[in-house]
């Protein structure tokens, strides 16, 4: 599966419609507070298309007669009728203030939730900041069309639609011509739709990559200082704003074409109304008083007009933004638990056969493996830089699955254990561990909930019971030291025995270490030996080194270089072999 988001393979761009149904999905859950809002708007809109009406009337009996009592109290009742208008709008904004608050709300927990579920391979392929971006920038799009558009875009088409009815049921003649320069209008809008998206999704895009150069350049600052490349940062920072500046001036001019256009043709759409209502009252065929509400409909017909051409931009921003978030939303982790109730018994702990795998979009990086690893004997991995020995630790563990082949773990497809048993029976250390901000006490029992309630002194106790209490006294301030998520605080070489205390108290069958000794002093790392060789005899572990001592007590070591495997024997068998080619 192609987890890439700037390569999409749907490349499916929703039709308007659409893309209106699937955001109105998103508030399905507010419907009480939608139909609400929706009968404060069509209230709204109704009161509001009673005025010109009422002033026709007015005009046509009163003004007409010099009757100016009737004309104050005419004047009286559509004050009461703006004033219901106007607390009737206010009631529905603040009822849609919090719709798009509570979806915005719910949408980022759900983008959040399905980021914590994809692959490895998906944070592999995308920039972390524009995954960032996605969440905080693009739901907010969201949220500002749900809280204070969707209405109002209703509202407008609810009072033009009202306009509408009354132009051409006060007179049909009159209402086709005041209605001609909107279908002019419906034709632009169409044609130009398209255009406007693109150029908004052009914009969220470069936000994005706005987001990922500033995300990239504060987590790698210290690289940037050592190396004096501030400015290589700088023109890379730079050249991402320019991008951002242009597509947003781009979308200023797209989002805003609209209306002056909606202006020309609704001022048309009045001189129209005019030349030809004159025409008509001059030949008796209308009244003054319907001249006047019928300027006022054309009026409330092409206002709101205007209005929806900023109303339809926003459409538009949300539509990108929505379409951004859909293409996380619609991603389906490829790492699926499957059925397997095989049960070899006798079946070696964990088996490699026929395995093939490269990463998505690359060469294959390790081709036909076979090996397998016994319960309670120690393997070691080895070979040359950028050979494979990560790769095939991390399809041990199952951070990706192969291309080709199966891993068997107790003879059964490890797809076929759940999350939770996996990784309790598989600890992996990888080889640039990974500290969240908290404490050394937060970080060993990241995932371990067995000690969870403990109090330090009970979990003291067992990490004594563990032969860890040697490594957690290389902390000033034991379980309580503070340690930070960007590695401040602590050595490379403390936030491996971080990760490896963290591995051994989960009590794994299987342990892997990955260059988990490369920072760490010799001393040490020969306490991590002796810890290693004191762990439950059933344990299997894989160390993966470059330094010869670390794996000499190993059982097996198997060669990986290139993408192949090769079970070498055992250290001394190895020592040997080299010995012999030597002569
Ligand atoms: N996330 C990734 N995406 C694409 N290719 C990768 C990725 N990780 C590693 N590779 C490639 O896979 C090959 C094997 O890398 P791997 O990390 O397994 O090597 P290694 O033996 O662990 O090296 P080292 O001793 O440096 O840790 C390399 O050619 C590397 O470029
Ligand atoms: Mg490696």
């Amino acid at each position: 599966m192609n987890y890439n988001l700037s390569k999409p393979v749907q490349g499916k761009g929703l039709s308007n419609y659409a893309a209106f149904k699937s955001l109105l999905k998103l508030i399905s859950h507010e419907k009480k507070r939608l139909a609400l809002a929706l009968l404060a708007t069509i209230g709204n809109s109704g009161l509001s298309l009673l005025g010109p009406l009422l002033t026709a009337y007015a005009i046509d009996t009163y003004v007409m007669h010099k009757q100016y009592h009737g004309v104050l109290v005419y004047s009286g009742i559509l004050l009461a009728i703006y004033l219901a208008a106007f607390g009737i709008s206010f009631l529905q904004t603040k009822l849609m203030g919090t719709v798009g608050q509570r979806t915005l709300y719910s949408l980022r927990n759900t983008i959040f939730h399905k980021l914590q579920h994809l692959p490895v391979a998906f944070f592999n392929q995308n920039k972390a900041g524009d995954l960032i971006s996605r969440v905080n920038n693009d739901t907010d799009k969201l949220n500002q069309f749900f809280s204070q558009s969707l209405m109002q875009f209703v509202g407008s088409i609810i009072t033009m639609t009202g306009a509408g009815i009354f132009l051409l049921i006060l007179n049909i003649k009159l209402g086709l011509v005041s209605l001609l320069p909107a279908l002019i209008i419906l034709v632009f809008t169409r044609l130009l739709s398209p255009w406007v998206k693109k150029k908004n999704a052009q914009n969220l895009k470069t936000v994005g990559g706005l987001s990922a150069e500033i995300q990239e350049s504060l987590s790698n600052f210290k690289v940037i200082v050592a190396f004096g490349r501030r400015d290589y940062f700088m023109d890379r920072f730079n050249e991402a704003n320019k991008k951002n500046f242009k597509t947003a001036a781009a979308v200023g001019i797209a989002n805003n074409i609209f209306l002056p256009f909606y202006t020309l043709l609704s001022s048309i759409a009045q001189l129209m109304v005019l030349a030809y209502g004159i025409y008509l009252i001059a030949a008796g065929q209308f009244t003054i008083g319907l001249l006047v509400s019928y300027l006022a409909y054309a009026n409330y017909f092409y206002s709101p007009l205007r209005q929806l051409a900023a109303l339809w931009a926003n459409f538009q921003t949300a539509m990108a933004g929505w379409e951004r978030i859909s293409e996380i939303l619609d991603l389906e982790n490829n790492m699926i638990t499957i059925e397997d109730h095989t049960r070899q018994s006798g079946a070696p702990l964990l088996e490699l056969k026929q395995v093939h795998f490269g990463y998505p979009e690359g060469r294959e990086i390790l081709h036909n493996i076979n090996f397998s690893l016994e319960k309670g004997k120690t393997y070691a991995l080895v070979g040359p830089t950028g050979g494979g020995k990560t790769t095939t630790a991390s399809l041990i563990a199952r951070l990706y699955d192969p291309v080709k082949g199966k891993v068997l773990l107790d003879g059964k497809d490890i797809r076929a254990y759940s999350p939770e048993e996996r990784t309790r029976r598989i600890g992996f250390i990888l080889q640039d561990p990974f500290l969240f901000t908290g404490t050394v006490r937060d970080n060993i029992l990241y995932g371990n909930q067995e000690y969870e309630n403990y109090s330090n002194a009970q979990l003291e106790e067992v990490i004594r019971a563990a032969n860890l209490e040697k490594l957690l006294a290389i902390f000033e301030q034991g379980l309580e030291t503070p340690v930070q998520s960007t590695g401040e605080g602590v050595s490379l070489g403390q936030k491996q025995l971080i990760a490896f205390m963290r591995a051994v108290l989960r009590k794994p069958d299987l342990l892997i270490l990955d260059e988990a000794t490369a920072n760490i002093d010799t001393v040490t790392e020969k306490l991590l030996g002796e810890i290693l060789e004191k762990l439950p005899v059933s344990t299997t572990r894989v160390i993966i080194a470059h330094r010869l001592n670390t794996i000499e007590n190993a059982d097996e070591i198997f060669f990986v270089n290139d993408g192949e495997v090769t079970n070498a024997g055992s250290f001394h068998q190895v020592v040997d072999k080299l010995l012999h080619s030597r002569h």
